[in-house]
């Protein structure tokens, strides 16, 4: 099956990106197909409320990189969103994701009915929760399904690197992995 994870952090090798390739290692050693999509640092638009992918299913009118980006998460069983976290909140890129992409798979016949959803977060010192919570909200408007792990899924981490020195944040992210496989087999 499809693991599909989405890095919204600008830093293509930072502490996101190494959150979610973490998850997705444990799920690729089970089989199942990954890919780590590079959201953050491109140039963002946030939805424009055009109501365009109502008109015309499958497509956001402003023609950029979400268009690229959709039909992968529509195609895929399990979708990550890692954001680091900015002023207590995520990123604008990623933001941009959930408003156009939440959109269009709505009015695609609610595309990300029952897929796995779950949210990661990197953080300096505060906010994450916050971060996750937004993340949540998505998944649980587009009728998807979340699994936990053995704690929020985030790490204590600022500069690129230091997610691999937070053994819990470490741990999170592997447990959160291994509940994403269970729960795959169980959706199979
Ligand atoms: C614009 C900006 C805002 C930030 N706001 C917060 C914040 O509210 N709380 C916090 O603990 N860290 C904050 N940070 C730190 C990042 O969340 C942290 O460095 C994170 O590990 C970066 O992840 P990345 O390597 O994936 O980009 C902020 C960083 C930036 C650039």
């Amino acid at each position: 099956m499809k693991v599909l994870a989405i890095n919204g952090s600008p830093h293509n090798g930072g502490n996101t990106a190494h959150m979610l390739q973490a998850v997705l290692d444990v799920c690729a050693a089970s089989g199942h197909a990954t890919e780590l999509y590079q959201a953050g640092g491109r140039a963002v638009c946030g939805c424009i409320s055009c109501w365009g992918c109502e008109e015309h299913p499958g497509r956001c009118s402003f023609d950029d990189w979400i268009n690229e980006l959709y039909p992968k998460m529509a195609a895929a069983d399990a979708i990550i969103l890692g954001s680091p976290t900015y002023y207590a909140d995520l990123t604008p890129e990623l933001k941009a994701v959930i408003d156009r992409c939440g959109f269009i798979a709505m009015f695609e016949g609610r595309k990300f009915s029952r897929k796995i959803g779950a949210g990661v977060a990197a953080v300096r010192r505060a906010g994450s929760i916050h971060v996750l919570d937004s993340i949540n909200h998505f998944f649980l408007i587009s009728d998807m399904v979340i699994p936990g792990s053995t704690y929020w899924n985030m790490s204590l981490a600022r500069d690129p690197g230091e997610f691999e020195k937070d053994e819990e944040g470490v741990a999170t992210m592997q447990r959160l992995g291994e509940n994403i496989v269970w729960l795959l087999e169980k959706l199979r």
